[in-house]
């Protein structure tokens, strides 16, 4: 498995696309609009690939010259539960360090809180609906 950067507009970048879609959307019903597809030109897009096929991804927005915000975290349905996402969770948190940020924030579906907390992240603040799931805020200061 190859854990890269991918380039917005790419192949790969339709391809994570693809997958967020099929993990993250349209089991809620939910698509994609063109105008937030556009407004990740400016994020830090992640994938976890086996040759030419895409297994994970995740990106990075930046909230403030100390914060990244983790979004869009996914694991092929048929993959999950194998360690990709873990892998993916230490390429996403070592390349924010490297690029000099402190902290990571996110907004966890209940549902993903347990692997968060693997990674040391806190739930701040009280539930809130997202996406039509329930959510917490969790955060992570980068050491
Ligand atoms: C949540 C998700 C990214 C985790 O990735 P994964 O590859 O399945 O997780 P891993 O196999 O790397 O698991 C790492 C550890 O977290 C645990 N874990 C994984 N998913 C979990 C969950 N949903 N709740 C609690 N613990 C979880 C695993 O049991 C494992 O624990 P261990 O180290 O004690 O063995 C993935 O399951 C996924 O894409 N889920 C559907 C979409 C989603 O909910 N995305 C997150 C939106 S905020």
């Amino acid at each position: 498995m190859a854990l890269k950067q991918i380039d917005h507009g790419t192949k790969e970048y339709k391809q994570m696309v693809n997958l967020r879609d099929a993990v993250l959307r349209k089991p809620l019903g939910l698509s994609f609009s063109p105008e937030e597809l556009a407004r990740e030109k400016e994020d830090i897009l992640i994938g976890a690939f086996d040759e030419d096929e895409i297994l994970a991804c995740c990106l990075l927005t930046k909230v403030d010259p100390e914060t990244l915000k983790l979004r869009q975290m996914a694991v092929q349905n048929n993959l999950q539960g194998k360690g990709i996402g873990a892998s993916l969770m230490t390429f996403a948190e070592n390349l924010a360090r490297d690029k000099g940020y402190r902290k990571l924030t996110m907004h966890a579906r209940d549902s993903a809180i347990g692997f968060y907390e693997k990674f040391g992240y806190k739930t701040k603040g009280d539930e809130f609906i997202e996406v039509n799931v329930p959510h917490h805020i969790m955060e992570k200061k980068l050491r």
